[in-house]
């Protein structure tokens, strides 16, 4: 038997930020157990799986892997196999009868329940798939920083959770809730411990991230997205601040005007548009239309000339014609995002377009539409790249390069990785860099 201070934990994970900040916060949570957390699940005591739901393949992929880990447990019964994030919320219980070597489910608020899992788990008691949906409104959010440890350079920061809008496609609200946003001194003070423990950068997080309401917090107040970067702008010495994702329909004026005036919001948004045809965004329930949506793309340039915009789209819609698909196409032509995301539509159950709306474009048509969508846009991004050829940007390094020796991998503030030559010692710092080439989805650049 191994003690228990040689406990190993992997955790692989899949989704969102959401995800890939909650995984963080579990890290922390098990090395404060005594678990060393290793990257390979062979061996692992612990293994969990935090997964996503947004799409059917995604879903497939978490049952599939979570499948493999029966062989785990072949080998040694006392290995402990997990499920959380996303399809813990949606399946429940139920995933114990489709996956019976499982012994612990937690939602994607239970993350403080873990501790008393794992001890019902070790003896063998596979109870407590704690699956509550709807946060109450007085939810914590857990904070796991400790400014005498070390930070990445960049951290996300939960500054809300759930989401209230009701994207007729999507199965988030679904799985995380109604939103429940997290009183701002408690934000404050998580990004003024990071900012003492390395951190320059932190990524703001919330499914509809400037939705943020003070009031909807237990602190209660009335305290707007805006105001809020105002405040950590002020109270923190946060180099640079930004956030994920913000919906169309909430970016104000005064968000707007932010980016001409506050220095240390990033001169980037990811601004997810989905579709480019005002009908097929009125059956998505999204809330604005094309115009609109062009309208606030302007706004944001004026203010920030050079902001960099990237977004989201969906293709094969529910009842998506051709003449709707070309206004994304002409969407795309017309804003020449910075880069963008696509995906093919997949019905998810239980949400307004699963029960109310026909999924009638064939897989091929979508799969036609997804290419011409990602060929047009694949010649934007390198142009958009290119055109920063020559340029000196300030880059935040996050670490070096995985295939290259002294190759060093950073973001410049407008988010494009940018690799350069450079000592490891500077790992951490905001370091000017010359852009010297473009490739399809990054930069390569020299310190100056
Ligand atoms: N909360 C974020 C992200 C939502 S999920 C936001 O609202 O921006 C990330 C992306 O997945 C969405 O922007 C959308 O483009 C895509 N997506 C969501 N549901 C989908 C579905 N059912 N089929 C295909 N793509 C979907
Ligand atoms: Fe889903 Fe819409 Fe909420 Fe984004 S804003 S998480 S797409 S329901
Ligand atoms: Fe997936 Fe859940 Fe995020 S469904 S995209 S991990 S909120």
């Amino acid at each position: 038997m191994k003690s228990h201070d040689h406990k190993s934990a992997y955790i692989k994970t899949f989704g969102c930020q959401m995800n890939e900040h909650d995984s963080g916060k579990i890290s922390i949570l098990l090395e404060s157990l005594g678990y060393r957390m290793v990257e390979t699940p062979e061996a692992a005591d612990l293994v969990l799986y935090n997964t996503c739901t947004i799409r059917e393949k995604a879903h497939h992929k978490a049952i599939s892997e979570i499948g493999r880990a029966k062989f785990y447990k072949h080998k040694n019964p006392d290995v402990i196999v997990g499920v959380c994030g996303c399809v813990a919320s949606q399946d429940g219980e139920e995933l114990f009868k489709t996956c019976p070597h499982l012994d612990i489910v937690f939602g994607p608020d239970q993350i403080h329940a873990l501790p008393d899992l794992l001890k019902n788990a070790a003896e063998k008691k596979r109870a407590g798939a704690v699956t509550l949906v709807d946060a109450p409104a007085d939810y914590v959010f857990p904070d796991f920083v400790d400014e005498k440890k070390r930070f990445k350079a960049s951290e996300f920061v939960s500054i809300m959770k759930g989401c209230n809008c009701a994207c007729s496609y999507c199965i988030v609200p679904k799985v995380r809730g109604r939103e429940v946003c997290r009183p701002p001194d408690e934000i404050v003070s998580e990004i003024a411990r990071l900012v003492r423990a390395g951190t320059k950068e932190v990524v703001l997080l919330g499914q509809n991230v400037n939705a943020y309401q003070a009031r909807r917090s237990r602190a209660g107040g009335e305290m707007n997205f805006s105001g809020l970067l105002k405040k950590i702008s002020l109270e923190t010495e946060i180099s640079r601040m930004r956030f994920a994702s913000p919906h169309p329909k909430d970016v104000t004026d005064e968000l707007i005007a932010l980016y001409a005036c506050e220095e240390k919001l990033c001169p980037h948004i990811h601004l997810p548009v989905q579709s480019g045809s005002t009908s097929v965004l009125k059956r998505m329930r999204r809330g604005y239309t094309r115009e609109k949506y062009l309208e606030t793309v302007e706004g944001l340039r004026n203010a920030k000339p050079g902001i960099s915009i990237t977004t989201d789209i969906i293709v094969g819609f529910c009842g998506e014609t051709e003449a709707e698909f070309q206004d994304t196409l002409d969407m795309l032509y017309r804003v020449r995002f910075d880069s963008i995301f696509a995906f093919k539509y997949s019905s998810r159950a239980g949400t307004e377009a699963a029960c109310d709306m026909n999924d009638d474009v064939s897989q091929k048509e979508k799969e036609r539409r997804l290419e011409l969508i990602l060929e047009f846009q694949k010649k934007v991004t390198l142009e958009k790249n290119e055109a920063l050829i020559g340029s000196v940007q300030n880059a935040l390094v996050c670490g070096t390069d995985r295939m290259k020796k002294g190759l060093l991998t950073g973001r410049i503030a407008d988010n494009r990785i940018t690799h350069f030559a450079g000592h490891e010692r500077f790992v951490g710092d905001i370091v000017p860099v010359r852009i010297i080439a473009a490739n399809k989805n990054s930069l390569s650049a020299e310190v100056v």
